[in-house]
This record gives C-alpha cells, sequence and structure tokens, in this order.
C-alpha cells in the first residue's frame, strides 16, 4: 500500500524512455542474432520498427510525450562491419539521430553494446577470446571520438550479466551454451525458450564466470577509451539489478546474499573504480520463503514495481550517481502499465529520500519492439507498433507517465 503525499523529484530530473539499436531500427543482417535467425534458432528481426528511418518521427512523439532524455544504443556489427574497417556513413546516421535528438531539446544517453555482436568478433570466439577487451575498447573509444561533440553520457555495455547467463548458463541466447540439466530447470521458468540444440556441457560453467569476468575487464578498458576521446564525457555502464530478497529464515537470507553478492556486487566491485555512474535496468526480483500470490505481466514476471527501491539502494554503497536506465512492463492491453509506472516512481522517490542519488529515469521501451528469444510478441513500449503497417499508436499510459513528468514528480 503507498503512503499518500506529493513525491516531487530534484530539479533537472531526467525523464525520458529507452530503445536498443537491433531491437527497433531494423535492417542489422552482419550479427550473431541476425545469424541465429537465419538458422532458425531465434526469431527474425526483420526491419523492426523501421526506426533507422523513422526516428524523427519516434523522437517527434517523445517530444510530445515531454521526454526530456532519451536512451538510445549504437550498433557495433553497423560501425565496424570488418574488424578495424569503420563505416564512417553509418557514424553520420547516428550523428543526425543525435543532432534530432537535440533539435527536440531532448538529452542523449548511448549505450555502446547493447547484446547484439559483430559476426566477425563472433569468429574470433567473441569475449571468450582474451583480446576481447582491447578489441571493444577500440571500438568503443572510436564511437566516442567521433559522437563525443554531441553526446555526454556514455555506458559501455548493457547488462553483461544477463548476456553472460543467457548466452553460458541457461543457453537460450547466441552462442546457446548452457550448463548441464539447465533444459530441466528452464521448464519452470516463465518466457524462456527451450533449447534450439543442445550443447550443454560442463565446461560451460567455467566458461560462464570466464566471460563474467572478461566483460568487467572489456568494460574497464572501454572506459579508458571513452574518457581518452570524448574529455569530461561521463561514463558508466548499465546494470541490470534482480533483487534477491528473503523472508525471516536466516537460511533465506544468507541465499538471497550470496546471489546478490554474485549477480551484483561480485561485477560492479570489478569496475566500481572505472565507472562515472551506474545505470540500473529493473525488471524482476525473487523473495525466497514467500508465499504471496503475484499479478503476473505478458512476460510472466511479477509484478512487483516496489522492488525497484530496494534495487537502487543496493547501489547505494558506491557512492555513483545512478541512472534508472531501464524499467517497464510488457502489457499489450495497456491494462497495468499506467499503475506499474506510477509504482516505479514511487518506488524511486523512497529511494532518493533513503539517500539513493538518482538522476533520472528512462521507461523500457518507448516503442514496442524486438523483445530477443519471444520475437515480437511481448509489448513494452509507450507507444504501441502495428507490425504490418508500421504505424504508432500512442498508448494512454503513455500519458500518465506524460502528466508525472509534467509535475515533476506524483502530486496524490
Ligand atoms: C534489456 C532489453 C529487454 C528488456 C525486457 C532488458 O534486459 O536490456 O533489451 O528488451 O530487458 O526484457
Amino acid at each position: 500500500m503507498r503512503d499518500q503525499g506529493p513525491r516531487i523529484f530534484p530539479e533537472g530530473f531526467y525523464w525520458g524512455a529507452a530503445t536498443a539499436s537491433y531491437q527497433v531500427e531494423g535492417g542489422i543482417e552482419n550479427c550473431d542474432w541476425a545469424e541465429a535467425a537465419r538458422e532458425g534458432k531465434v526469431p527474425p528481426c526483420g526491419i523492426a520498427c523501421d526506426h533507422y528511418n523513422r526516428y524523427e518521427k519516434d523522437f517527434d512523439i517523445a517530444k510530445e510525450l515531454g521526454h526530456n532524455c532519451h536512451r538510445i544504443s549504437v550498433e557495433w556489427a553497423r560501425i565496424e562491419p570488418e574488424e578495424g574497417k569503420f563505416d564512417e556513413r553509418e557514424i553520420g546516421h547516428y550523428l543526425a539521430v543525435l543532432a534530432a535528438l537535440r533539435a527536440r531539446h531532448i538529452k542523449p544517453f548511448i549505450t555502446m553494446w547493447h547484446f547484439t555482436l559483430p559476426q566477425w568478433f563472433v569468429e574470433k570466439g567473441g569475449f571468450e577470446n582474451p583480446e576481447a577487451p582491447k578489441i571493444f575498447a577500440r571500438y568503443c573509444g572510436y564511437v566516442a571520438q567521433k559522437l563525443g561533440n554531441d553526446c555526454r553520457h556514455f555506458s559501455t555495455m548493457n547488462e553483461p550479466l544477463v548476456f553472460a547467463s543467457n548466452g553460458w548458463r541457461r543457453g537460450t541466447w547466441p552462442p546457446f551454451k548452457a550448463w548441464p540439466l539447465m533444459e530441466h530447470a528452464l521448464q519452470a521458468v516463465p518466457g524462456a525458450r527451450p533449447f534450439v540444440e543442445k550443447r550443454t556441457a560442463l565446461r560451460n560453467v567455467f566458461l560462464y564466470f570466464k566471460i563474467a569476468k572478461n566483460l568487467a575487464r572489456a568494460h574497464n578498458a572501454a572506459y579508458d577509451a571513452i574518457k581518452a576521446a570524448a574529455f569530461g564525457a561521463e561514463v558508466g555502464v548499465v546494470h541490470q539489478v534482480i533483487l534477491f530478497h528473503a523472508n525471516w529464515n536466516p537460511l533465506n537470507k544468507l541465499f538471497a546474499a550470496l546471489l546478490n553478492w554474485h549477480w551484483t556486487h561480485q561485477f560492479i566491485k570489478r569496475i566500481v573504480r572505472k565507472t562515472d555512474s551506474i545505470g540500473v535496468n529493473y525488471y524482476l526480483h525473487k523473495k525466497f520463503g514467500d508465499t504471496r500470490a503475484y499479478e503476473k505481466t505478458d512476460m510472466g514476471w511479477d509484478v512487483y514495481p516496489e522492488g525497484l527501491c530496494g534495487a537502487l539502494l543496493m547501489l547505494k554503497r558506491y557512492q555513483k550517481p545512478l541512472w534508472v536506465s531501464e524499467a517497464g512492463v510488457a502489457d499489450a492491453h495497456d491494462a497495468i502499465r499506467a499503475d506499474y509506472i506510477t509504482r516505479l516512481v514511487h518506488a524511486m522517490h523512497m529511494a532518493i529520500e533513503k539517500g539513493a542519488d538518482v538522476r533520472g529515469f528512462m521507461y523500457w521501451s518507448l516503442l514496442d519492439n524486438y523483445e530477443w528469444a519471444q520475437g515480437f510478441e511481448k509489448r513494452f513500449g509507450l507507444v504501441e507498433i502495428d507490425y504490418t503497417t508500421l504505424e504508432r499508436n500512442v498508448r494512454p499510459s503513455a500519458y500518465v507517465y506524460k502528466e508525472i513528468i509534467e509535475r515533476n514528480g506524483l502530486v496524490e
């Protein structure tokens, strides 16, 4: 139950939404996900929302909805289609995207890499390759040098642990490597797809931990490269916090603490000296010993936006500015989204009251988009996409969010 009273945010608070290149742009054929789709392992992405050509119109909508910031990612496979060969035309495209945001007074936040990898990089072993941090940092440095005058907020990577976990533990995303017995364990997980091919091996347990470590090294190298190329830019990382918590039972509390340590603190500790801020994505919680029956989102996830408060407070100890770089709900009928957003905002305000230095909130997502192994069926957008006509329709909940933005908080 929410307590009453106005919840007003600090002046200059950023409000907006997030997208990611592969999920909205369309026409990206030279990355690992496109290859996996050609092999029939994941749904094809095709032209997605055709945001690559329609970004001006999409940003008009964001502007109309009162957004003053927007998170995008740039596509590595577009910018560096061959190892060491950079495509100036694609840089030109992203410069035009940034200019379109600037013209609408929307502050850009760029993520350098959001899950999809150039095929040449994967063929060299991807993040299993000990050279990967160097290769990734070179790409990030190049982008920062080209876009650094037009954008001051960069994140190196999106959700490294989710990437490692789905690729090398659950085996549901490229490169589809799974731990032994995972097939069985996944049957109980809502939204997880069954394996498209069996590549379970004990070695993948070792690889998962290796990848997690290599990603931290890659972030640290990229941080230095971006800082050197774009003087004064803010450079961070985007981490999905899964909030593990527990009832009174000490054993449950121990489980929760161990999982929080591995999933969040171990990674953040590896990179904390080389990050100016932390982007927090929040969707999931797991409460050990919980008997409550939660309402479910279209992803089959618990409706528990209140967990955003705990997720933010978990990172308070690192004393870095925090951004809610993603939080949102798959809700095709827009039945719960307005309430979900209101409750997220409330939870975020509570975290600020408890000392978390939160600077902004970006709803996931501006548009319906390609939800990875789930394809286009799941609808996270403030804006509905008709995938046959590519028509955009603003959902009613987007206007509830707009009101929150206009009031810079909740007025109850
Ligand atoms: C990712 C997005 C994804 C969203 C909803 C986050 O893990 O960054 O790419 O669409 O969650 O599942």
